[in-house]
């Protein structure tokens, strides 16, 4: 037996990022959920973001943006992010999150996030009160002592990183859980 809920945001988890718009000198930060790989040669992401928002207006006008993984760690800060506007908050100063520059772009990386990714603005889609930018990765930069063979992501400790996982249907953050098994393996023991 299943029952229906009709039409309904039911993505879940989603992870927590921090994208950060704008240069050095005027930078914001906004909390978003919805993110996704989009391809991979050449490496591109995609983020829906509200139109009504400063960060929309931002990438539009620069057209790049960084990305850092947010962990529990800092947690209050990111749900600060959201729920701030950068058209009346300095969410740098307000949180006290540290920007660091990027290498590819003018637009800062968050030195407390684990994981930060540098991307130039490469489409824009409009839908209803939404644009979904689609970002092409220039740059990622991983903390050392999270990794243990630097250029190689698979060898990012996840439980290191310790991703700020969001469950929108109950609007609360949980952690990271234990790994159960290998992708692209597991489903041959069913071959
Ligand atoms: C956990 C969390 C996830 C969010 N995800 C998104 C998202 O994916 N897209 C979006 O447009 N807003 C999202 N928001 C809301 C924005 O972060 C919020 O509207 C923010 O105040 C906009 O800031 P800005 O005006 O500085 O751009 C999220 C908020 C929270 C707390």
């Amino acid at each position: 037996m299943k029952t229906t809920f009709g039409p309904q945001r039911i993505m879940f988890p989603l992870p927590t990022v921090l994208v950060v718009t704008g240069t050095i000198e005027k930078a914001n930060i906004v909390s978003i959920a919805w993110i996704n790989m989009l391809t991979g040669k050449p490496p591109t992401l995609g983020i829906s973001v509200g139109s009504k928002g400063f960060s929309a207006e931002q990438i539009i006008q620069n057209k790049h943006f960084s990305v850092n993984l947010a962990s529990v760690e800092i947690m209050k800060e990111a749900d600060f992010c959201g729920i701030t506007s950068g058209k009346d908050t300095d969410k740098f100063v307000e949180t006290g999150l540290t920007k660091m520059p990027s290498k590819q772009i003018p637009s800062p990386i968050i030195k407390e996030c684990p994981v930060n990714i540098e991307c130039i603005l490469v489409d824009i889609r409009q839908s209803g009160r939404t644009y979904n930018f689609s970002g092409e990765i220039l740059e990622t930069h991983v903390d050392k002592d999270k990794v243990s063979d630097p250029g190689h992501h698979g060898s990012i400790d996840v439980m290191a990183v310790n991703p700020l996982i969001y469950y929108s249907g109950k609007r609360e953050y949980r952690q990271l859980g234990q790994k159960v098994g290998d992708a692209y393996s597991i489903g041959k023991e069913l071959k």
